[in-house]
């Protein structure tokens, strides 16, 4: 049986905000193939940012052929893969037909802000401050429920399909595995998500795990209207289907975790106390709670970690939610020609010595933890005759490091507790400078795995666990850990301290300096 075990691989769809990519991973939690696809994000009118479900769905579907011929190439077989799992960016809400499974518009992308009016609306609302404590989140434009009212009430097909009965709901995870199953065309068409995913949506209640009444009416959701996915432990052998077509067909998906939800797994941060940050294209720190979820009172989102199921308590995390991290990397390279790829950034912030007084405040979504600024806007502050491509490089990398500290510190305040050191993962944390601009300003000591396929590998192991790859998570110990780079803080402290309170007086001129 074991040796049996040591051949089995799993898969991991990792559906994110820029690229998709399938991975195949063996025992040890080393990929041995990989595939990956840029899909084009849309950006219709100032703060609107969308995605079309279908390429979604098409990337994910070339990334499993692109990386199953190169599986196959390397001899091995499909018969040696037990099971996918899949992990995607949160909150991007996709709404389609049921009867015909087609989307009914575009999804809109979690940092989208053009919730913005409506967010004031409801938060004007008497009953808006008990939601809170409900599901976790705080009222703004980053949860999937603003989103599904706004196309409720700006969409006639969607306004339609909603009066008829025929409107399905989900987050991208939803989404996939329904179209993946077979759609509409299925037996038992699978509309499901996990709760890891739902916890994002704000129709949640944290506890029960369950759709909450008092939430769905909060938003004018009715029910029986709207086909809301069915929530669903992480980890399951059955309830997500498996691959209607394509090389893999046949195949469970035994594994559904959120991206962050997922890094924290891959990571393996299974006890109370340990956390991870994520620099992709936003940056998310989690920081497992454990079985009881805790309310945040500084500014963070109380979020489920994962839920293996099978007997198993869900485990809980706080969450820092920064909306730009690679995002403003992307910027500097599409919009304003600075770099030409992303890898770049680093040899343009490092031809100048330090920022030059430049402090760039990334909100253009306007900012998320700790401040929840729904109308800030990006501001770049210091510009003089001195300033040049360089010290802007610098400011925007530093940006997401400021807002990470400020982040660690309302964790502190929740939780009683000092974070001794930062593990890290995803496409930033690559970047040397970044990483140890991360140590100086936060002046604790970074931590970043060799093996950074962090995202992915949590829903592998969400897959395999359900699958007997690996049978508990004692016998992940060793999984993906290949080695480690610490970076320690060299900055002065005081240097650190007079940066971040120019940084945190920037945030201050950066809010609602035009009222929309
Ligand atoms: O909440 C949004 C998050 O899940 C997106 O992750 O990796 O695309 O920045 P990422």
């Amino acid at each position: 049986e074991e040796e049996k075990r040591r051949h089995w691989f799993v898969g991991s769809i990792d559906q994110g905000t820029t690229s998709s990519r399938f991975l195949i991973f063996n025992g040890d939690g080393d990929p041995v193939a990989s595939h990956q696809i840029e899909f084009e994000n849309l950006y219709p009118n100032s703060g609107w940012h969308e995605h079309d479900p279908l390429e979604l769905l098409r990337s994910v579907e070339e990334c499993i052929e692109g990386a199953m011929r190169q599986f196959v190439d390397l001899g091995y077989s499909k018969s040696e893969i037990r099971s996918i799992g899949i992990t995607n960016q949160r909150e991007t809400t996709v709404v389609w037909d049921s009867t015909t499974g087609e989307p009914l518009h575009n999804a809109i992308v979690w940092p989208d802000t053009r919730t913005k009016g409506l967010v004031r609306e409801l938060k004007a609302r008497e009953s808006s401050d008990s939601l809170m404590d409900l599901c976790g989140l705080p009222l703004s434009t980053y949860p999937s429920s603003v989103k599904l009212l706004w196309l409720l009430q700006n969409v006639d097909s969607v306004k339609q399909a909603y009066e008829e009965g025929r409107l399905a709901f989900g987050t991208v995870d939803s989404w996939l595995i329904y179209r993946l199953n077979g759609g509409a065309k299925a037996d038992k068409p699978v509309h499901v998500t996990d709760s890891t995913n739902a916890s994002r949506t704000m129709f949640m209640n944290l506890r029960t795990m369950q759709y909450d009444d008092k939430l769905l009416g909060f938003f004018g959701i009715d029910k029986n209207k709207v086909q809301l996915p069915k929530i669903v432990p992480s980890s399951d052998p059955e309830c997500f289907g498996k691959l209607a077509s394509g090389p893999l067909e046949g195949v469970p998906i035994a594994g559904c975790l959120g991206d962050q939800s997922s890094a924290l797994v891959g990571q393996c941060g299974f006890s109370p106390g340990q956390a991870k940050n994520t620099y992709g294209t936003g940056c998310f720190l989690l920081y497992n709670v454990g079985t009881e979820p805790v309310i945040s009172k500084y500014g963070l989102l109380a979020t489920v970690a994962y839920d293996f199921g099978r007997g198993r308590k869900p485990v809980y995390a706080l969450e820092g939610s920064i909306a730009v991290a690679g995002a403003g990397v992307k910027f500097l390279q599409n919009n304003l020609g600075f770099i030409e790829s992303s890898s770049e950034i680093n040899t343009l912030a490092e031809s100048v010595p330090d920022n030059g007084g430049v402090v760039f405040v990334t909100a253009f979504s306007g900012l998320f933890a700790p401040y929840w600024i729904d109308d800030a806007k990006g501001t770049l502050f210091g510009i003089t005759q001195h300033t040049n491509k360089g010290h802007i490089a610098r400011a925007t990398l530093e940006a997401t490091c400021y807002q990470t500290r400020a982040i660690l510190e309302a964790m502190e305040k929740d939780s009683n507790h000092k974070l001794e050191s930062l593990a890290v993962d995803g496409g930033l944390s690559n970047s040397d400078l970044c990483m140890q601009t991360q140590a100086d300003i936060s002046g604790i000591p970074v931590d970043r795995p060799r093996m950074r396929e962090t995202t992915a590998l949590g829903a592998a192991i969400a897959a395999g666990l359900a699958t007997g790859v690996w049978r508990e998570l004692e016998d992940l110990k060793e999984v993906g850990r290949n080695g480690r780079k610490v970076f320690m803080p060299q900055m002065e402290r005081a240097e650190a301290e007079r940066l971040f309170r120019k940084w945190e007086q920037a945030v201050e001129m950066s809010r609602g300096w035009v009222r929309e």
